[in-house]
């Protein structure tokens, strides 16, 4: 695998997969990897001839400095990991290489998805993510791009950023990878102490919880009842719970089971936030 910090060097090595009609595949990701990012690269490895994965934590898409602070860096296991997969060139690109003009964000038209749950509750975080998937996107130029439905709002903001601005580049999504009883991968689960690992059971339970109560509960009391579950254990703190339309995002009302639905939460536990979601249709 070949390991590239500047852009320079990393469109000379593509320069030549670029001449020979070679499609080059993309996995944009923030590092401290794990099998949820690993299965994209694998996917990725079905389709494209060339697969780049990129590594760097974009400071614009943090809205609390704590948490950018502490956020997981393991990169010789990273590279490690990249290598046992065979993934062909990893960008692992400095903050000046990708903001030479300062930590400023973009503004996209993104048709009010960036504005509701996680945009409503982490203001500018999705013009930061826009910002830095746009610039990796005109760097890599890749055919296709990978993203997992882990991060199922940032999937969607990604399609209307590229429709927003014609971009040649087709998104392809893998399903999210859990651990043995159930919590969705996450680079951020490194964080939590003992106790609070097994309390982080509680997230992808309640969701399921939500699912099988689906079609006999309306959609209000659904929340309401996970509301409370998620408050009553100690150090948990629900932020939000949502049954949405999977499309546009707005929220489902009263008896919904004949609607396309996919249930949203994320919660703090101590000071980690953890996300999830689960479709209640299939
Ligand atoms: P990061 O959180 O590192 O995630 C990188 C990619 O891996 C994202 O597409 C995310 O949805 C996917 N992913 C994370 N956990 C997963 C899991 N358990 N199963 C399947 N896929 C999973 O998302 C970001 O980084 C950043 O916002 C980024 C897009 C790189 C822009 O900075």
């Amino acid at each position: 695998m070949r390991v590239l910090t500047n852009i320079n060097s990393l469109n000379q090595l593509l320069e030549s997969s670029r001449n020979s009609n070679k499609s080059i595949g993309f996995v944009p990701t923030m590092g401290a990897l794990h099998e949820g990012h690993l299965s994209l690269v694998k996917l990725a490895q079905k389709d494209c001839d060339v697969v780049v994965c990129s590594i760097f934590i974009n400071p614009t898409q943090f809205n609390d400095s704590n948490d950018l602070e502490n956020y997981p860096i393991t990169i010789e296991e990273d590279i490690k990991l990249l290598e046992e997969q065979s993934c062909d060139i990893l960008f692992q690109p400095n903050v000046t290489e990708m903001y030479p003009e300062g930590l400023n964000t973009k503004q996209y038209l993104l048709n009010g998805i960036d504005k509701v749950l996680e945009g409503r509750k982490r203001p500018g975080h999705f013009d930061g993510v826009c910002t830095i998937v746009h610039r990796l996107f005109s760097i890599v130029r890749p055919q296709i791009a990978y993203f997992g439905e882990k991060d199922f709002q940032q999937v969607a903001v990604i399609r209307q950023m590229i429709n927003s601005l014609s971009l040649p580049i087709k998104i392809k999504t893998g399903k999210t990878i859990r651990e043995n009883d159930g919590l969705a991968k996450s680079s951020r689960n490194a964080l939590l102490s003992t106790t609070q690992r097994k309390k982080a059971t509680y997230v992808y339970a309640s969701l399921q919880k939500i699912k099988s109560l689906f079609s006999k509960v309306d959609c209000a009391q659904l929340k309401e009842m996970i509301k409370n579950d998620i408050n009553q254990v100690q150090d948990m703190r629900l932020d939000y719970v949502e049954i949405v339309n999977p499309y546009n995002f707005k929220p489902l009302q009263g008896q919904a089971d004949n609607d396309e639905a996919i249930a949203v939460m994320a919660v703090f536990l101590g000071k980690v936030r953890l996300i999830d979601n689960l479709s209640l249709n299939d």
